[in-house]
């Protein structure tokens, strides 16, 4: 009997057929929306293996409800959507997608920071709307980026990414993980500092710790206080992790400069969201993994995973030893 699976949104067909080599495929066949959650409690029944996004909430009700699901793949490195204890408790194997998307989603913590740095879409939409008269001495200016102190909380293989990156930009390098890592220390001269530190002295703060019940709110009204008024702050990480009402106080009181923002606690975020109407904020719709090559590569090896666990084996991006 081949195990079936259900894939929640549309992927490429080649990663489709390596799932058909081995297994019968259902999908969720409707263009960029999310599956209805009815629907998905239906397909998950008779469901061995379950190909999911970040955007399924995968909790212990629908487990329950999927008697012969083995495997959980999530298309990501976060699965902060999945329910690990339930899928523990109920011995589903759950896999994500790490490595891959690293290079890709620093690229883009980067590019959102020089774009917030140099107010790179205000300047655009300067343009657009006709406002440019003349050039001007202190027309949009914005920070330095080259020379400046970034800190980087969390400091995983995204974290690692980005000071190579800064590294290039003479930036010097602050940052705070659980653990000290050795590496970014000699390769990339990053101090081990504590967050408080970390917050006063960095020009530039960017959040990449995964989301759990420890990091919900890691940054609120108490942290952004203690940021410089200059300073920038950038979240490609998972939208809770910084309070989003506090940090629209920050920026509207001038307690922070700017910051830039690829993740929100919901997602879309409302296009009424305060946040949105401010010029010192660079928003985009969660695309740090965006690049056609990474997005190839992470359902491939979601696909992988997804095929291992039915075939017996262990999977090779396994989140629950
Ligand atoms: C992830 O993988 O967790 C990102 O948020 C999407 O690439």
């Amino acid at each position: 009997m081949r195990p079936k699976v259900y894939i929640t949104r549309r992927i490429p067909d080649q990663i489709t057929a390596m799932i058909e080599n081995h297994c019968d495929v259902r999908m969720w066949h409707e263009k960029d929306t999310t599956v209805p959650r009815e629907i998905l409690e239906r397909e998950i029944t008779d469901a061995d293996g379950l190909f999911c996004l970040l955007t399924e909430t995968i909790d212990a009700q629908l487990m329950e409800m999927g008697p012969r699901l083995k495997v959980i793949s999530n298309m990501a490195v976060g699965y902060n959507n999945i329910d690990i204890e339930a899928a523990n408790n109920k011995g589903i194997l759950v896999t994500n997608t790490p490595g891959i998307l690293t290079e890709t989603t620093a690229d883009l913590t980067f590019a959102l920071l020089m774009a917030t740095a140099r107010r790179i879409t205000e300047a655009s939409d300067y343009l657009r709307n006709g406002k440019w008269s003349t050039w001007s001495p202190m027309l949009l200016t914005g920070q330095d980026v080259h020379g400046a102190t970034l800190g980087i909380i969390g400091m995983g293989r995204i974290g690692e990414a980005v000071a190579k990156r800064a590294k290039g930009f003479d930036m010097k390098i602050l940052y705070h993980n659980r653990s000290r890592r050795s590496g970014v220390e000699e390769n990339f001269g990053a101090m081990y500092v504590d967050l408080k530190s970390l917050l006063r002295e960095s020009d530039f703060v960017c959040v990449l710790v995964p989301f759990s019940k420890e990091t919900v709110n890691l940054i609120g009204k108490e942290e952004l206080a203690l940021m410089k008024r200059t300073s920038i702050l950038i979240n490609t990480s998972r939208g809770g992790i910084v309070n989003e009402t506090a940090l629209n106080d920050a920026l509207v009181e001038g307690t922070i400069w700017a910051a830039g923002l690829d993740v929100f606690s919901q997602e879309p975020i409302a296009l009424d969201h305060p946040l949105l109407s401010l010029p010192n904020v660079v928003v985009l719709p969660h695309i740090g993994s965006a690049s056609v090559n990474t997005r190839l590569g992470m359902a491939q090896l979601a696909a992988h995973n997804l095929c291992k666990a039915l075939l017996g084996e262990i999977p090779p991006n396994l989140v629950n030893k």
